[in-house]
Formats: structure tokens, sequence, C-alpha cells
């Protein structure tokens, strides 16, 4: 149910406009406030006086009120509401808002809401295979915008195919579902280790792997849009945080990591060991660069890093829970599985480098994961945010069935 929520329901001028009357019933319906603001593109098809007479309450399209000068206030309304929803948003407001042109009331509304936004796309299907339509949707995900993805079919030019407004009543679920998952986790602080570690050799080298942080980092955003407070210990990476619950800590070095994940532990109800930690660092770092030598062969001798999730499996309390991963090359279950038990786990996430789209760099992975039970749950290859939402489930339900 959405009681009590304040919805800001942004419109657009689209054909797909028709729509927003039902998405407005079925948002207050389902005990919703709703406060429609309208491009005025979006009033040449859809009336104000219908939207108002839904709402109860004057629709927002101008900066002014033509008759007395009042001002509509696009602060206001941005700590206002709970969620802005634009549905439908029409390849021109996509563009504006992506690229902060502010000049209707829409837009300025946008750029000043301080909740999650939801954007609904409706558009001929070429428009929104555009590139430069597909650009600034990425760029909207990228400010941690929610999309909802256009439904295929008949549209409005009697063409077949991507640019359908999603039906009201499956936008409403996908409402629905956002605040629910944001109280799973609501009360938790979750320490995530994500992306490498780089070990001195000297000043212009060092010894590292290929983690490239995008599986913590989505597990950090699956975490935080659950309603954790997420502490993230991230090795050097190029990425960058979306939710605002997410605190960064830049470290980098395996033993940096170990001291900032060491330090936020105590607090945390559940932690995740995502990073690909480096297990030895050069016993000596040279102050200067090291000369190539006439010597055919150079050693370097190294010494044992601090295992991090040992040291964190060691300390763990009742109510704690800690989650691994395991990236193998060969007796993938049986390796894991001495990890799990070795380190004080509650589960494991296998990645295998034999699985084609699994394990560093790519936006995909496949898991198997393996919990202290016993038990070995193989999934299919997925997105990392997929991956990462099926990881925060299996510990949502363990920490329900555990409380
Ligand atoms: O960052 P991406 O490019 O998205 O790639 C994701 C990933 C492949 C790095 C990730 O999915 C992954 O598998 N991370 C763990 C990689 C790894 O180092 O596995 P491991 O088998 O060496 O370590 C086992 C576990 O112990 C891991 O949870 C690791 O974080 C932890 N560990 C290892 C060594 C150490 N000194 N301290 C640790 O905490």
């Amino acid at each position: 149910m959405l009681t009590g929520k304040k919805i800001v329901l942004g419109i657009t001028g689209s054909i797909a406009a028709y729509k927003a009357a039902v998405l407005c019933r079925a948002l207050i319906k389902r005990g919703a406030e709703v406060q429609v603001v309208i491009t005025p593109a979006g009033k040449e098809f859809i009336t104000p006086v219908t939207l108002s007479a839904l709402t109860q309450k004057p629709v927002v399209s101008a900066f002014f009120t033509a008759n007395d000068g009042t001002w509509n206030s696009h602060v206001d309304l941005g700590l206002w509401a709970d969620l802005m929803l634009i549905a439908p948003a029409t390849a021109a407001t996509i563009g504006k808002i992506a690229n902060g042109v502010a000049d209707n009331m829409l837009v300025t509304t946008y750029l000043s809401m301080k909740a999650p936004v939801f954007v609904a796309p409706a558009m001929d299907l070429d428009m929104y295979a555009h590139p430069a339509t597909q650009r600034n949707l990425e760029r909207l995900k990228s400010y941690g915008n929610h999309i909802i993805e256009p439904g295929t079919g008949l549209l409005a030019s009697n063409l077949d195919g991507k640019g359908r407004m999603e039906e009201p009543d499956r936008i409403v679920n996908r409402i629905e579902r956002f605040f629910e998952k944001e109280k799973e986790l609501a009360g938790n602080k979750v320490l995530i280790t994500a992306g490498p570690t780089q070990e001195k050799i000297d000043p212009v080298r060092y010894i590292s792997n290929y983690s490239s942080g995008k599986m913590g980092f989505a597990l950090a955003e699956e975490c935080a849009g659950r309603g954790a407070e997420v502490f993230l210990v991230s090795g050097p990476v190029e990425r960058t945080t979306v939710h605002p619950r997410i605190k960064r800590i830049d470290v980098e070095t395996a033993e940096e990591m170990y001291q900032a994940a060491a330090s936020h532990f105590p607090e945390a109800t559940i932690a995740i060991l995502c990073a690909a930690v480096a297990d030895y660092r050069p016993a000596q770092y040279s102050k200067n660069k090291l000369k190539r030598q006439a010597a055919p062969a150079l050693s370097l001798e190294l010494t044992p890093n601090p295992d991090i999730a040992a040291a964190l499996g060691e300390a763990k309390k009742n109510g704690q829970l800690l989650m691994g991963f395991a990236l193998e090359t060969e007796n993938e279950l049986s390796n894991a599985q001495a990890k799990l038990r070795k380190k004080n786990l509650d589960f494991i996430v296998l990645n295998s480098l034999q699985d084609r789209g699994a394990g560093f760099r790519g936006d995909t992975n496949k898991v198997t994961v393996m919990d202290a039970e016993g038990n070995a749950s193989p999934f299919p290859l997925k997105s990392k945010s997929e991956v990462a939402a099926d990881l925060v489930d299996l510990l949502v339900n363990k920490k329900r069935t555990t409380e």
C-alpha cells in the first residue's frame, strides 16, 4: 500500500498522457497523495480539470499563476514528495532532465527533487532506440533515477515496437514494491568490500588484479535501496556511487582495507566481502624506482596480507551475517566450500572464470551460493545488479528466519 506517500506525478506531451488519469486514480486508490505537475505540451493531451478533479489539488504547470502572480515553488515540491514519477516521459523531457534544461515547471521540480525519481518513457520505437535517447536514459540511471522500461506493441504511429508506456497498474506495483523493499534492511548497517587492492612495489609499480568494483558497487546500491546504511570500503576503481545512504571509504592496500573493514564491522549486522584482495604484498617497498639490472632475473619477495574475511569471521557475533566471495578457476565447489568453513562465513558466492560472462570486469556474473548448512543454489547468468538483488534476497531471508 502507498498510504501516506506523497507523490509528484509529472506528465508530459505524449499520447500516453491519457493513461495518466488511470495512473493517478490507481495511486490514490492505494493511499497515495498525488500532486500533478504537467508540461505545456502535456496539457494538449489531457486537461488539468480531469487531473485536479482526480487529485483534488490544483494542477501545477506554470512558474506563476496568471491571475494573481502566485509563485509555484518547485523547491517546496522537491522537499514535499516521497517520490516523483514522470509518466509518460517523452524523449524531449528525458533529454531536458538528463541535461538540466530547466525551461518548464516539471524540469525545475525534477532538478529540485530530494526524493527518488521514476521515469516511464513513452515514444515511437525509433525515437526510443535512438542513441541520443539511450544515452540520456543511461545518464538518468547514473543519477540514480529508476527507469520503467516501456513495453513492446502497437504504437500511436501504427508501428509495432518498443516504446509503449508501461501499463499504469504495473507502474504502481513497481512503486509499491520499491517502498516495501526500502523497509527490508532499514535500521541495518552493511559493510561491503569491493574492487582490487594495490600493493606497492616502488613509486611507479604495484601488484593488483582485474577487479573493476562493479559487483561490489551493485551490492552497495542494492543494500542501500533496501534501506540499509552502507559502508563501502573500496579499492582503487573508476566508479561512482549513487545512493545517498552509501558512505564510501577509499583505500589502496589490503592493510588499509583491513583497517577500514575491521573498524566498521562491530556496528554492522551484515558484511559482504566482494573485494579481490591481494593475498601478498612486496616485503620491501623501494622508495625509488627500481632500475633494470644486468642480472637475468629479478626476484620479488612477498609477505602475506591480512585475511579480512577470516578476521571478521573470527570476530563475528550472534546477529551478524558474513557473506564472502570465491573466485575460482578449478575444483570450484570444493575450494569455495573450504573457504566458507575456514573463514567462518554464513554464505560464499562462487564465481568461476570457467564460466563465460562471470567474474571480473564485465556487467554480468554467474554465481552459485553456498551456505553454512551445506546448501548450494546455482543461479543463471544475470546482470551484476540482478545478481546483487538475488544475494541480498538471501541475506534478508536469512535475517528473517534467524531473528
Ligand atoms: O569487481 P568486479 O570486476 O565486478 O569482479 C567481481 C569479483 C570477481 C572480484 C567478485 O565477484 C569476487 O569474486 N570477489 C572475490 C575475489 C577473490 O579474491 O576471491 P578469493 O577466493 O581470493 O577470496 C575469498 C574471500 O576472502 C573473498 O570474499 C575475499 O574478499 C576475501 N579475502 C581474500 C583475501 C584476503 N586477504 N582478504 C579477504 O577478505
